[in-house]
Order: structure tokens, then sequence, then C-alpha cells
């Protein structure tokens, strides 16, 4: 609690008034002037003279997934913007969602004489070449938010603590039916993240760890009969596919009426398919729904009843985290890393460093996302 909450001041402190103008899940939020966070503030890498002088000349190349999801413009912008206050020259390149795009955006950095990467991966398994070929050329590689697997080119990874998400959907879910208590049963659907992205198996994992048991038991009960990871898996984390997904689920098990009490979804973009189903084929009492990332559109829906809780993940801190890292790599010394045994990429296992994420709802949004300076009031009316 003491660390969350040291977090989100310590975010605050910083007056990172980023997303002040950003409402457009489409487009990258505007650079602004806000300083980077305090070098020794584990949130970021600062600017002491002894950090310009490591960044000095020194060229970081930033890889994101898609502009299509809020997140990953916001994590583009906050790493920029850090890495920029640190005093890198950076080259950001977003590949909407299309794996050939991002290896020769990769190639180009390397090409281009990039002295660190930094990679979100569209598929963590589809990068191994170009991997190797920063290998080759001596550039460190950070893994940033989803593991790059089956590759030992990797450096480090820096991360949300992914199985503690899927912890936390699944304890709202358990707290709001109260299964230790209340009668039930209760029916659940799942719908979980890519097979693609290693986080995805994480957050279903974390969950089911604590809703298994009540499918067990029968307390819960899934009446689609879909619970196995690759039964529930939405390719691409596209909202179009959960929605399809679940508009069958409705037409062959719930379509009499029958209630759904909550739906397990592993993020706001699985949220807002399922969402956008229910409402247009769903008759019963509306569910519990989770999701993960806090987008604006999933807040609002927060607000409006249509979702009941987002995991926040704050990428202010996970930006701060990597820049962290580039400076300690790019200076000879020891980066930050709290875990050395759970992300295991097939051929290493990747030191990491794993940030904490909190649970947002419509109770207490105002403190997470507000007071800390990640939304203002405005984007979320
Ligand atoms: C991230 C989530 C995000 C999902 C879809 C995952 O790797 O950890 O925050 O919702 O990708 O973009």
């Amino acid at each position: 609690m003491k660390k969350k909450l040291f977090c989100l001041v310590l975010a605050a402190a910083v007056g990172m008034s980023l997303f002040a103008g950003c409402v457009d899940s489409e487009a990258a939020p505007e650079p602004t002037t806000t300083p980077a966070p305090a070098a020794d503030g584990g949130n970021g890498g600062g600017e002491s003279q002894d950090t310009l002088a490591v960044a000095a000349g020194k060229k970081v190349g930033v890889s994101m997934p898609t502009k299509d999801l809020q997140r990953w413009n916001q994590d583009g912008a906050n790493m920029e913007e850090q890495l920029k206050a640190a005093g890198y020259e950076v080259d950001l390149q977003f590949a909407s969602n299309d794996v050939a795009t991002q290896v020769s955006q990769i190639e180009t950095m390397i090409n281009n004489g990039c002295d660190v990467l930094v990679i979100a991966a569209i598929e963590g398994d589809s990068l191994g070449t170009v991997l190797d070929l920063a290998k080759e050329k001596n550039i460190p590689v950070i893994a940033y938010d989803r593991l790059l697997m089956n590759s030992d080119a990797v450096s480090y990874y820096a991360t949300f603590d992914n199985y503690m998400v899927g912890t936390k959907q699944g304890e709202y879910i358990r707290d709001r039916l109260d299964l230790d208590n209340a009668a039930g049963p209760f029916n659940l659907e799942i719908t979980a993240g890519d097979p693609g992205d290693n986080n995805a198996l994480f957050f279903y994992d974390g969950a089911m760890d604590v809703l298994r048991p009540y499918i067990e038991s029968g307390k819960l009960v899934v009446k689609s009969g879909q619970i196995e990871f690759e039964k529930v898996a939405t390719d691409k984390w596209d909202s179009a596919n959960a929605q399809n997904r679940m508009d069958n689920i409705i037409s062959a098990y719930y379509s009499d009426g029958t209630n759904i009490d909550a739906c397990l979804c592993s993020n706001d973009s699985t949220a807002l398919g399922v969402a956008t189903s229910l409402g247009s084929n769903y008759k019963g009492t509306y569910p519990i729904i989770t999701g993960q990332d806090c987008d604006i559109v999933n807040v609002k829906n927060m607000l409006e009843g249509k979702q009941s809780m987002s995991i926040f993940k704050d990428t202010r801190t996970l930006a701060g985290k990597v820049v962290e890292m580039v400076n300690a790599i790019l200076s000879g010394s020891e980066p930050p890393i709290n875990d050395t045994e759970t992300y295991n990429n097939g051929v290493i296992t990747v030191p990491s460093y794993l940030c904490e994420p909190v649970f947002a709802d419509a109770d207490n949004y105002k403190e997470i996302l507000i007071d800390s300076g990640y939304y203002t009031e405005d984007q979320l009316a």
C-alpha cells in the first residue's frame, strides 16, 4: 500500500500532465515539456548532469505494437518524453499490429545506429532474427511490457506483475459475488487475451487460480463450457473478436433471459467487445465485467455502469523504470531488477522489473486516475 501511494504521489509530484489533451484513442498524445521523474525516485531516468552525460549522443529505438489501443500511444509518448528529458535521441515507431512492419522498423533502428532497443512485441515469438541482429551488433534489448520469447538476445524485461493483474480481476469477481458465503450458483463467462502475447496466459492464470476452485465446486457455472485458455483466447486482443464470440455464447446459452452474473475479461479491449455484445443481444441482468488498462472509453463505461472495474497500470511508472534501465546499461551500472525467476522466455530467464498494478472502479477512480494527474475530469466527461 505504502509503495502504491508512493508511486502515485511521485507520479503526481513530477507533474505529468502528459495526457491533458488525450481523448482520441487512435491518436498519439502530443508530447509536452513535462520534466522526467528524478533519477533516484524509482520512477524514471532523471536529468542529472551524470545522466545527461551518459545520454549524450546516444540513440534509443522504441518499438510499439500499435496505435489502435490507447495504452500503447501513452506508453510510446511517455517513453519518448522521458528519454528525451534524460538527454537521449529517440526513434519511436508503431507497427500497426503487423509483425513484418515491426521487424522492418527494428531493422531500420539497428541500421541507423541505435544504442539500446526497447520493444513491446506484437507477437513475442516472431522477432528472433532481428533480435539476433541486435545481439550481433551488441545492442542491448529491453522487452517492454510483453516478454520477447525464445531468444537469448533479451537483456532485461520491464513490465507490471502480470499474474497479479489476473489475481486482482479474479478476486474482484469473488468478492463482488461473495462466493465464499452466497448460495449461488452464479454464471460466469471468460474472455482472455491474445495467445501470441505471453502476458495473456499470466493474466488468465492469475484470475483462474482464484476462480477455478469455485468452478470445480459448482458455485460458478460456465454454461458455454469454454474454460480452457485456448477456448477463451481473443486473437490480437481485438474487440470485434471478443464481441463475436460473446454474441455466439449469448445466443446459444442465454437467449432465454438467463442471467450471466460475471464476465471475466482480461483487458479493456476485450471488455469493450463483451459490453457491446451484452448491450445488443442480452436480456438478463447486467453482469460484473472486469478489465485492464483504464482506457478512457472503458473508464467512461465504468462510470455508466457498463464495466465494473479495470486494472490501472501507470504507464508513466513503467516508462520511468525503462529509462532507469537504459541509463544503467549505458553507464555500466546495475539496472533495477526485482524478479529473476518468473520470466523464462523458453531460452533464458530474463531479469525483470515488475511494477505493481492497482485496481480502479467507479468508487476510487478520482483518487487513482485524476488526483495522480493521469487524466483530467474533462477527459472522462
Ligand atoms: C498488455 C495489456 C494490454 C494488452 C492488449 C498486453 O500485453 O499488458 O495492458 O491490454 O496487451 O494491448
